[in-house]
């Protein structure tokens, strides 16, 4: 690991830059802010790296003097992280009111250039969405990662923490798109003797706290919760023992000792065999409070994960549900935990299907601080081999209303902390890098790493927007190639959806691995399969006759799931079970939408490659090649799906397809 070389993915200076240069000299002044402060050295280097480039004059203290000047203003009007910038030909200022808002401030700067604004065209006035903006890494201490599908960990290998210049690089593109927290290990920690807040390793996690500081980043890490047992020698790891406090506060010291900069940690508990308080009838409330009194001291904070469901229930009766799994648990605790809990919640009831109604915790929860956590690891949505950009579903997402208030009551509105008039709050995202040399495997999915950044900073970017900017700092194509390339993004998620799984419906996955069609497959469906087809029809009935999931949800939702009618009809199947034969919207029946929607989304997804392959004088060879060997092996995989479900379901319900299409 880590001895491949890296691309600079957007900040790729020296391939971006080579052709730019003036005569002028330049320099970065400051104006209330130390040029020692360590964050505005980072801004200032990175400045400095660009300006060298680009003004051949080189630099120069005399600010008066300089053919191109850089001044940084510290101004307290400015909310935190956020900056304004204004140019004119020869004088650009970023104005901010701490240090982080002057990295990002730089960073716009230099993006803006990159992507070929003049200096006097420079302008911004940006204040961040969310107060978190944060990286979950599912890295395991032996340098696998779980789910992650571009190589092997950056930070482990063999229970070695290794930190050098692509962790410095990995640092700085966080930065540039305005991460402020990064959880580095997985939430499953497994294995004693590599837990990360023990002795052996305090040394490397100081040094990364350190280096992420640099760029305003805190340092976070999953942990165990029998810790006290299996690093304590303790019998139990029940949250109210007087011996497991004890043990927590003492460790916690011992921690923050030695990492004075964590900035807390991220706990899965009482999940796919995790730890927790269950086993001691304790609740979740009760683990997390002591979890977060222990670290209070160090004004660390406690990200309690509320993806608890028991992975071994029996659901053959038709009323268990998966779905209300986590707002059971978590509802009735509204209000119990303590200010430094955080709890992160997944998008969706379920786990990171390419379609889930918005999980009814987020603003369901009116008392207690959330955060949302998305994943852009494709677990479920083709492993970084299928196209899939994700900005379009968090978008949804975000802009849902969950009628928690009249007004403000989106989820971009619960998790920024606007409605619930809280600090902790913010949005989550489990990582898709790896140590493969483009960090994404496939190239074009470092659009789902830029964007989420972006969409974390400022959740009323348009994920066209997005792609467009992503696209700009890391290609240099035509206008036409360039529309070309943000229609194929911008398609990919639906594309991916027709040919997967229909309207709402999830899974039908490979068990364990999750790539590739098997209709009753999926590990955790022992007991019946998810997707509830027999001879007559398909879908769960999560109404108030069937699970009663849908009333989770305000009334509003809660009568708009709850009725076949008003259903979005993308999440037809996800609430209700239909009839094979049922008309949809357009008119056409359920079974000839399937049948129809799988033909069109390999159709499509074929369309994406010759898109691509068109694009092939503007692209580096290397990735065009490598994008189009991923593409090669999504048209497999979606033919696969189509085969496979539309099979499945003309066997179960016996009606052919209208158009006489083969299936086998
Ligand atoms: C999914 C995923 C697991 C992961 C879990 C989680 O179930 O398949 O690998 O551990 O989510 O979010 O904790």
């Amino acid at each position: 690991m880590n001895d491949k070389n890296w691309s600079k993915l957007w900040l790729d200076y020296d391939k971006k830059l080579s052709n730019e240069q003036s005569e002028d000299s330049f320099s970065v002044a400051f104006d209330g802010f130390s040029e020692d402060h360590r964050i505005i050295k980072s801004a200032k280097n990175e400045l400095t790296e660009v300006f060298s480039k680009l003004f051949k004059g080189g630099y120069t203290t005399e600010i008066e003097n300089a053919g191109k000047s850089v001044c940084i203003k510290k101004t307290d009007e400015i909310k935190n992280e956020g900056y304004r910038i204004s140019a004119d030909d020869s004088k650009l200022t970023i104005e901010a009111s701490d240090e982080n808002g002057v990295l990002y401030g730089a960073f716009h700067v230099i993006k803006s250039l990159l992507r070929g604004t003049g200096f006097a065209d420079i302008k911004a006035d940006e204040v961040p969405s969310n107060p978190l903006r944060m990286m979950n890494h599912w890295d395991n201490m032996d340098g696998s990662i779980e789910r992650g599908y571009s190589g092997r960990s950056f930070f482990f290998e063999n229970d070695n923490f290794y930190i050098n210049d692509r962790t410095r690089d990995y640092a700085r593109m966080m930065a540039s798109i305005g991460i402020n927290g990064i959880v580095i290990n997985n939430v499953n920690v497994k294995n004693a003797a590599s837990y990360l807040i023990t002795e052996r390793y305090f040394d490397k996690v100081s040094e990364l706290s350190e280096l992420f500081a640099d760029y305003g980043i805190k340092l976070y890490l999953s942990l165990n919760f029998a810790s006290p047992i299996e690093l304590g020698g303790l019998e139990v790891c029940d949250p109210l023992d007087e011996n497991v406090i004890s043990w927590w506060d003492k460790k916690f010291k011992e921690v923050y000792e030695n990492v004075p900069l964590l900035g807390g940690f991220l706990v899965k508990a009482d999940s796919e065999g995790r730890p927790g308080p269950f086993t001691y009838g304790r609740n979740q409330a009760d683990g997390a409070n002591m979890l977060a009194k222990a670290i209070a001291p160090y004004n660390g904070i406690i990200i309690w994960r509320c993806f608890v469901y028991n992975c071994t229930q029996d659901w053959r009766d038709y009323k268990t549900d998966r779905a209300r799994a986590g707002y059971d648990y978590f509802k009735g605790l509204d209000g119990e935990f303590l200010d430094n809990v955080i709890l992160q919640i997944k998008n969706g009831p379920m786990d990171f299907q390419i379609r889930e109604p918005v999980s009814p915790l987020l603003g369901g929860l009116t008392k207690t601080n959330q955060m949302l956590e998305v994943q852009i690891a494709q677990e479920y949505t083709g492993h970084q081999i299928d196209l899939c950009y994700l900005m379009p579903m968090f978008k949804e997402v975000l802009d849902f209303h969950t009628h928690c208030k009249s007004e403000g009551d989106t989820v971009a509105d619960v998790v920024s902390g606007r409605a619930l008039n809280n600090k902790n709050a913010g949005m989550a995202a489990v990582i898709n890098t790896g140590d493969d040399a483009n960090w994404t495997g496939n190239y074009l999915a470092a659009a789902n790493l830029y964007g989420f950044g972006r969409l974390a900073y400022n959740t009323e970017l348009s994920s066209e927007d997005i792609a467009r900017e992503w696209i700009q700092l890391s290609f240099d194509l035509s206008k036409e190639n360039e529309e070309k390339l943000v229609s194929m993004l911008l398609r990919s998620r639906e594309i991916y959806e027709k040919y997967t799984s229909p309207l709402g419906i999830g899974w039908m996955v490979t068990p364990h691995e999750h790539y590739g069609p098997s209709v009753d497959g999926y590990e955790y469906s022992r007991w019946g399969t998810y997707h509830r087809a027999d001879h007559l029809g398909l879908g769960v009935d999560r109404t108030d006759k069937g699970t009663g999931y849908a009333q989770q949800y305000y009334p509003e939702n809660a009568d708009m799931y709850n009725d076949s009618d008003t259903c979005p009809e993308e999440l037809l199947l996800f609430f209700h079970h239909i009839a094979y034969d049922r008309k949809l919207k357009d008119g056409r029946t359920l079974i000839q939408y399937i049948y129809d929607s799988h033909f069109e989304g390999e159709a499509q997804a074929e369309e994406l490659y010759e898109n691509w392959k068109s694009m092939e004088k503007e692209i580096p060879s290397e990735v065009f090649a490598l994008v189009c060997h991923r593409f090669e092996m999504q048209i497999a995989n979606a033919k696969e799906w189509r085969d496979q479900v539309n099979s499945y379901f003309y066997r179960k319900s016996g009606i052919p397809d209208e158009k006489g299409r083969d299936i086998f």
